[in-house]
């Protein structure tokens, strides 16, 4: 029960204390421990409305919620997911051969499960690029169509998108993701069937909008060659549902297993990497894997008080829980990293978007904020009016890189210079006459500069965001690794399909409401 512990209680006190200085004091002189370097990524909490006691008081909550033996109980294969019995072995995806020995001594079937993908990943994405790999009339391919939602589609493209402009003789890869028909048509668009290579990515094999999308892709690819036998040069899929996979008619040499020990929205550094490894090549996606896995290290091996995940983690705490931040802005200053709210939002709405305790019980706090954001400097002419005059309270992230990769070295320093022009606009306000020009400020964010956008700098931010989400959901005792919430509209909308296709009213017996009814007849034109 977090928050009936001495320690929540004494957060509570603090937080209540009129002697809390404003964030614009606070950064005056802000304390010193509030600065964190870990895997080429530097977290800067100065800006957080943090101080010696604050911080103090955070990290015995963490520390009497055990965040150090539920660390050490993830990485070495602990049933944590407790509503699927479970474990959660994402970082078991990216560690290397000693580290998994080390950590799994008796399970040489995990070993063996991460090993042999990593080699078939590897020699997959080496013969698609080297050209080695040919499709139906002998061409090698040149586009990859990463089918697949969710996990299965938000950190693929993202990663592609902040790291394949570094491969000069990369693949063209796309991402068909929506059962929009609109969105598989615009994806199909323009493409060669015979030098196009499909990579079906579904944990389940059983998503409604993947299945869609993947019979659309083979009716597309049979219609212009009319080869079933082209299947196999063309179609790929990564699951843990194989028997599902064969039967769409992937033979098996063309299956990429993932363990079922690996959650959707975790599963970048699985074989649901595929699409990204064929983007960046083999080297660089091996190197994701490693900062990734330095991450991880640091994460577990790390003091609390110097650990940079655990010092993200309990700014949130603070900000959600005692601050009453309930939205959580994400602002990427790098062009590359636009999805990353996107990302973002899967992996902790989905995680810590949760209202029963691990035990079931009703939780009696706020769990997991709104999170959403935008690229600066582009939402500062959008959105940003309301982060400095609204009257929510939020947090936020930045996050830029230290060195670009581009020469135009005056986009760089105006690009940082908004940055810290805005978190300090947020932190500082001003102060006018005129009640219309005042900025209150007072609003928490957290800068992490990155040194450069490299693979490994890009794996160990999605890593720290990872180790963050899983410290929240320890301190409020919620199963980060299940998504039951999602499953009632999956249910709800079978029967009105089936009205829809019927232009019958929704069948006796199912769920049925007036209104939704209603709006089928308004849909229907009755
Ligand atoms: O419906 C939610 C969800 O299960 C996500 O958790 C998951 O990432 C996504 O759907 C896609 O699932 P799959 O990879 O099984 O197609």
């Amino acid at each position: 029960m977090p928050t009936g512990l001495d320690q929540w209680q004494a957060l509570t006190t603090l937080a209540a204390d009129p002697a809390l200085p404003a964030l614009s004091k606070m950064v005056a002189a802000p304390y010193p421990q509030l600065l964190c370097s870990a895997a080429g990524i530097s977290a800067d909490f100065r800006k957080q409305r943090i101080n010696g006691a604050v911080l103090d008081a955070l990290l015995a909550l963490a520390e009497r919620c055990e965040l150090e033996s539920a660390r050490a109980a993830m990485v070495t294969g602990a049933l944590l997911n407790n509503t699927e019995q479970r474990a959660v072995l994402h970082t078991a995806a990216r560690a290397s051969a000693a580290d998994l020995a080390r950590r799994f001594p008796q399970r040489q079937d995990i070993q063996n499960a991460v090993l042999d993908s990593r080699r078939a990943l590897a020699t997959f994405t080496e013969d698609v690029r080297s050209g080695r790999w040919r499709g139906i009339d002998g061409r090698a391919i040149e586009c990859v169509v990463n089918i697949g939602i969710g996990g299965s589609h938000l950190g693929p493209e993202l990663a592609v998108a902040a790291l394949a402009a570094q491969g000069a003789d990369s693949l063209e890869v796309r991402f068909l993701s929506n059962i929009d028909g609109d969105n598989a048509q615009r994806v199909l668009a323009g493409l060669n069937p015979a030098t196009t290579l499909f990579v079906i990515a579904s944990k389940s094999f059983g998503t409604q909008e993947t299945a869609a999308n993947a019979r659309a892709a083979r009716s597309w690819f049979l219609e212009r060659t009319g080869s079933v036998a082209g299947i196999e040069r063309h179609f790929v899929a990564v699951t843990n549902n194989i028997e599902a996979a064969a039967a769409f008619g992937i033979p098996s040499a063309n299956l990429f297993a993932m363990g079922d020990w690996i959650g959707g929205r975790y599963s970048l550094w699985s074989a649901v990497g595929l699409a990204v490894a064929l983007a960046i090549g083999w080297q660089r996606f091996a190197a994701l894997l490693e900062g990734a896995a330095a991450m991880d290290t640091h994460f577990l091996e790390t003091p609390l008080q110097d650990n940079l995940p655990v010092l993200m983690a309990l700014c949130g705490i603070w900000n959600t829980n005692f601050l009453g931040c309930d939205s959580h802005a994400v602002l990427p200053y790098d062009d590359r990293l636009r999805l990353l709210p996107d990302y973002l939002q899967q992996l902790e709405m989905e995680s810590n978007g949760k209202r029963t305790r691990k035990d079931g019980t009703p939780v009696t706090a706020a769990t997991g904020p709104m999170l959403w954001g935008g690229r600066g400097t582009n939402g500062q002419h959008a959105f940003h009016q309301l982060l400095h005059q609204g009257t929510r309270a939020y947090s936020a992230d930045f996050v830029l890189c230290t060195r670009p990769d581009h020469s135009l070295a005056d986009h760089h320093r105006l690009l940082a210079a908004n940055a810290m022009a805005q978190s300090q606009a947020m932190a500082v306000g001003r102060d006018h006459d005129d009640p219309h020009r005042a900025v209150p400020g007072n609003h928490p964010s957290t800068t992490l500069l990155l040194e450069a956008m490299t693979p490994a700098t890009f794996g160990a931010l999605l890593a720290l965001y990872e180790h963050k989400v899983f410290c929240q959901g320890v301190i409020w005792h919620i199963n980060s690794f299940d998504q039951w919430g999602v499953e009632l509209g999956k249910d709800l909308a079978k029967p009105i399909e089936a009205a829809l296709a019927g232009a019958a009213p929704i069948a006796q017996g199912e769920p049925q409401d007036a209104a939704t009814q209603g709006l089928i007849d308004l849909f229907l034109g009755r």
